[in-house]
């Protein structure tokens, strides 16, 4: 007979039939109820043991944690909690999970213990729904941009250039034990290294990105990238993955609309189609406002959240705008920035986003045209000559999920940036090459794909939306 998923079970019709289902026991109450998860649904099905005529051995296998095939009848559950339970007829343990050694035990975890346990984590109520979550939105990225007649284009991951000019990158190199590649002073010598000069990881597939663009008109990458920064925050990866759709003939102006259409159509995807664990996490999330003092308690409910952003406007302000915000502002009467933007100019701290967000505009912000200096050397320099038509979208409990730009495409204009911000111009000159060969204005954004699944999720550590995060001095699994 073939297995039925939980899933299936739970929201089908037919009641009496003889099922089978494989999962893993969740819990084991008064030698009788069996609460099973198989990963299909946040729901577990109850199975009905009967113990009289269940052998003591089998009994005594009955854990947390144990994977089993549980065949039975499926009827109208008797007791209150379930529509549905399993009366069952045979159980066989595929494999036991000692109570003594397995960590995973039917009582609330701290998501920092948990971190410790990422191998297992996933058998939680709370990782599973998550996953699955980023499992849906990474569906709706591609379905937006393939109904969209985008192409989706696999950019590398060892790349010789810094797309970020930001120098925070991991190091590609052999290891052959028998020839390592160094000099005299035992520093890697790149011409005799692998790939014959210097490789990194990528920080972003951008660059090469613009070159498909630039040729197949709409695309978008969807990858790893990686960055050695080591900022040890709830927000930040070493390894993450990043959304970046490049368009050729869009301006700024087009590639805002372009991504907060984007956002609305993959936010409204989860909330259509992940009901069950959005309203899971909802509740978790209510659980742990409780604890907080009341003024911190967030105003509004998860999925409140996540339609406030599908049916209001994403608001657009000039950085020059939002400076002039900041320096009126009194952020609260006690507390004070800890660092006031005095001039025109300075780079926006989290404090600031997140004061425009959640105290100033209480919306979404697109924040554009921001300061030459502060942004990558890729930008469209404005008129006024210092600056760039860059865009941040900024949002409330994240920060920063999005940076984009329209792209200088004037080949003098962007060899004269990259000759002032002191960057290597052979290291681009494929790059440059775009601009000599039919440019034309271009346009992209990307998306860090796990601040989206933070805040869909109402995740707060972003060590908790990812498999298996990377960060400083973590890479145990
Ligand atoms: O703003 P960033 O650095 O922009 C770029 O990399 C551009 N090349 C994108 C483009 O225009 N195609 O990064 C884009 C987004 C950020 O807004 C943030 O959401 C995410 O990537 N991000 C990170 N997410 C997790 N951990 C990190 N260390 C991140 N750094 C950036
Ligand atoms: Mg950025």
């Amino acid at each position: 007979m073939k297995s039925n998923t939980i899933k299936e079970l739970l929201t089908g019709e037919k009641l009496l039939q003889e099922v089978k289902v494989k999962g893993w026991i969740r819990t084991f109450r008064s030698n009788r109820f069996i609460a099973l998860n198989d990963g299909s649904t946040i729901n577990n099905i109850q199975c009905v043991v009967d113990f009289e005529n269940t052998p003591e051995n089998v009994l005594k296998q009955i854990n947390t944690g144990a994977a089993v095939t549980i065949s039975g009848t499926l009827i109208e559950s008797q007791g209150k909690g379930q529509r549905v339970e399993i009366q069952v007829q045979d159980i066989e343990i595929l494999g036991i999970a000692n109570p003594e050694e397995y960590p995973i035990q039917p009582k609330k975890h701290s998501l920092e213990f948990l971190r410790e346990k990422a191998h297992l984590r996933v058998r939680t109520s709370t990782f599973s729904a998550v996953m699955r979550v980023r499992s849906a939105l990474s569906f709706a990225v591609h379905q937006y941009f393939q109904q969209n007649g985008f192409y989706y284009v696999n950019t590398p991951i060892i790349t010789g250039s810094d797309a970020e000019g930001a120098g925070e990158m991991f190091r590609v190199t052999t290891l052959d034990a028998k020839k390592p590649p160094l000099n005299d002073k035992n520093e890697i010598d790149y011409k005799e290294d692998f790939f014959g000069k210097e490789t990194n990881l990528t920080v972003s597939g951008q660059l090469e990105g613009e070159a498909y663009a630039m040729g197949l008109g709409k695309i978008y990458t969807f990858g790893p990238t990686f960055r050695a920064e080591n900022s040890n925050t709830s927000r930040h990866l070493a390894e993450f993955w990043m959304i970046e759709p490049e368009v050729a003939f869009l301006d700024l102006d087009g590639n805002m609309d372009l991504a907060e259409d984007f956002i609305k159509y993959v936010v409204g995807y989860a909330l259509d189609n992940c009901k069950d664990d959005l309203e899971f996490l909802e509740q978790r999330l209510l659980q742990e406002e409780k604890t907080k003092p009341q003024a911190e308690r967030s105003e509004m409910k998860l999925t409140d959240k996540l339609r406030f952003v599908l049916e209001n406007n994403f608001k657009r302000v000039s950085y020059t705008e939002a400076i002039e915000i900041l320096k009126n502002s009194k952020p609260n009467k006690k507390k004070k920035f800890s660092y006031t933007i005095k001039e025109w100019g300075a780079d926006l701290q989290s404090e600031h986003e997140r004061y425009l967000v959640e105290k100033h505009f209480k919306a979404p912000v697109i924040l554009f045209d921001y300061p030459a200096k502060i942004k990558a050397f890729y930008m469209r320099l404005n008129d006024d000559g210092k600056t760039v038509r860059a865009m941040d979208i900024l949002f409330p409990g994240i920060g920063e999920i999005v940076g984009g730009a329209q792209r200088e495409e004037r080949y003098d204009v962007l060899k004269e940036k990259i000759k002032a911000m002191g960057i290597d111009e052979k290291e681009l000159w494929w790059y440059l090459d775009l601009r000599k060969f039919g440019t034309a204005t271009h346009s992209g954004f990307g998306l860090g794909f796990e601040r989206l699944v933070l805040f869909t999720t109402g995740m707060t550590n972003i060590r908790d939306v990812i498999p298996f995060p990377r960060t400083p001095q973590n890479a145990e699994f």
